[in-house]
């Protein structure tokens, strides 16, 4: 693989300015923030007012600590509009989540927000090793969710070639990929793998391309499928992370450089861990709910939003800004079979661990007598596709789970092509348990 770490003068000076300059940088910030939330938001006035805080009252970063949280529920309450901090008609853009339980999440930029997005996709981008010039393929969902919209204007702002081809249609995805030769792709890295099968359906090989560098994010992903794709496609694969709620892409990203958690970009958003049962605010490497804090946002400014994302922080390395680990789960996503806590990437690097399967799976879970039980449903690679290739993958995943993970689940090996293939965020669980 190329070696793609991006020249030093390329860098936003505050990238790699001292912590000094970034934590006066965040406090002047941060002041700013609280003050424009509480004028112009009457939750926040609400909130803060019940509280016992004012915007007054935080003279230092951990006095943010004082203030309330912010959560999803609070957005789903003021649907569509309500939270938004500047009147209607300065509100350039809205997205929104899919609202596949409840209303959705409306979320709201003003033109100043969304060249500060664009400004902070583009150096994702650039710690990811794209260069101004560079073509690249933009295979995130393009509308509503932040996903396509977010990181073209971001490629555009890096000054690169630009193809939107937004998810689905994977052959077509195949042969643009083939014919542009773009050096980036932008894609869910589910949606990646499923490209990756569209190529070997056609005999073609991945390494061939002419790709450098994938940006994988949207989605909880592992170590293990890093490493199955860098080596399918000779690229490097770098974590980009963000949430609508916040932004959408492009709130932290890994540096091609060092591959070593993701950087926030700090002079935008103060990050926080807490401990999700009691809302106490952890020290730096401990794990916890990540807690989101904008600085600069103008149209939806979020004060300590409860992300639901698990992680833990840990000092700059490739920048001075502070990394997240990669996201393992979410609090919600976690599945609790017979009092153990299993989140779905943790199954997902046994299965990327036992020969002869494909790195696809589906969770499925199910009530039997008084018991929850669990099916992993994977499917065998092309090669070991024969019934007693499928019967021993099956069983060397099933010990893997008990010995590693330390659970019973059934496993079923299906033939190739048997899971489903996503073409955003991949669905990894199916619970079928009645409801408690
Ligand atoms: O998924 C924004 C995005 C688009 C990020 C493209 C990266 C690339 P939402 O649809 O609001 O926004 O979903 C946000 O997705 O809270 C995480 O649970 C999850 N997520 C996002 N990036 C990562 C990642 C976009 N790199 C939710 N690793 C977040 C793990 C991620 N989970």
């Amino acid at each position: 693989m190329k070696d793609l770490t991006p020249p030093r003068d390329s860098l936003d000076p505050i990238e790699i300015a001292s912590r000094d300059e970034i934590a006066a940088t965040q406090l002047a910030r941060l002041k700013w923030s609280l003050r424009h939330a509480w004028d112009n938001v009457p939750l926040y006035r609400q909130r803060f007012d019940a509280a016992g805080v004012h915007p007054d009252d935080l003279n230092e970063l951990s006095d943010l600590g004082r203030f309330p949280f912010t959560t999803k529920q609070d957005l789903r309450d003021a649907y569509p509009f309500g939270l938004f901090a500047v009147p209607r008609d300065r509100i350039a853009r809205l997205h929104a989540s899919s609202g596949t339980t409840g209303k959705p999440t409306v979320v709201g930029y003003t033109r100043a927000d969304l060249s500060n997005w664009a400004d902070l996709v583009a150096r994702s981008m650039r710690a990811s090793g794209t260069r101004p010039g560079d073509i690249v393929h933009i295979a995130y969902g393009y509308g509503l969710f932040t996903g396509g919209l977010g990181a073209h204007y971001g490629a555009e702002r890096l000054g690169c070639t630009v193809v939107p081809v937004s998810g689905g249609m994977t052959p077509r995805q195949v042969t643009l990929i083939r014919d542009f030769r773009p050096s980036t792709i932008m894609v869910t890295p589910s949606y990646m793998l499923n490209i990756l099968d569209a190529f070997r359906a056609r005999g073609l090989d991945p390494r061939d391309t002419a790709l450098d560098i994938g940006i994988f994010g949207a989605e909880p992903w592992t170590e293990g499928l890093r490493r199955e794709v860098e080596d399918a496609f000779d690229m490097h694969a770098v974590d980009i992370y963000g949430l609508s709620e916040i932004m959408g892409p492009g709130v932290a990203n890994e540096c091609v450089e060092t591959k070593d958690g993701l950087h926030i970009w700090e002079d935008h958003f103060y990050p926080e861990i807490i401990d999700p049962a009691t809302g106490a605010v952890l020290p730096d490497g401990e794990s916890g709910e990540l807690v989101v804090t904008t600085l600069t946002k103008e149209g939806l400014p979020m004060i300590r939003y409860r992300t639901r994302d698990l992680t833990r922080l840990h000092p700059g390395t490739a920048r001075s800004m502070r990394r997240m680990e990669r996201i393992t789960g979410r609090t919600d996503d976690m599945i609790i079979l017979r009092g153990v806590n299993i989140f779905p990437t943790q199954i997902e690097e046994q299965v990327l661990a036992t020969p002869g399967l494909a790195p696809h799976y589906l969770i499925e879970l199910f009530r039997a007598g008084r018991m929850d039980a669990m099916i992993v449903h994977v499917e065998a690679l092309p090669e070991a596709a024969g019934a007693g290739a499928r019967h021993a993958a099956g069983h060397a995943l099933e010990r893997r789970i008990k010995e590693i993970i330390g659970i019973s689940a059934e496993v079923q090996v299906d033939g190739p092509g048997g899971i489903a293939r996503s073409e955003g965020k991949a669905k990894r669980v199916l619970d079928n348990r009645p409801a408690a």
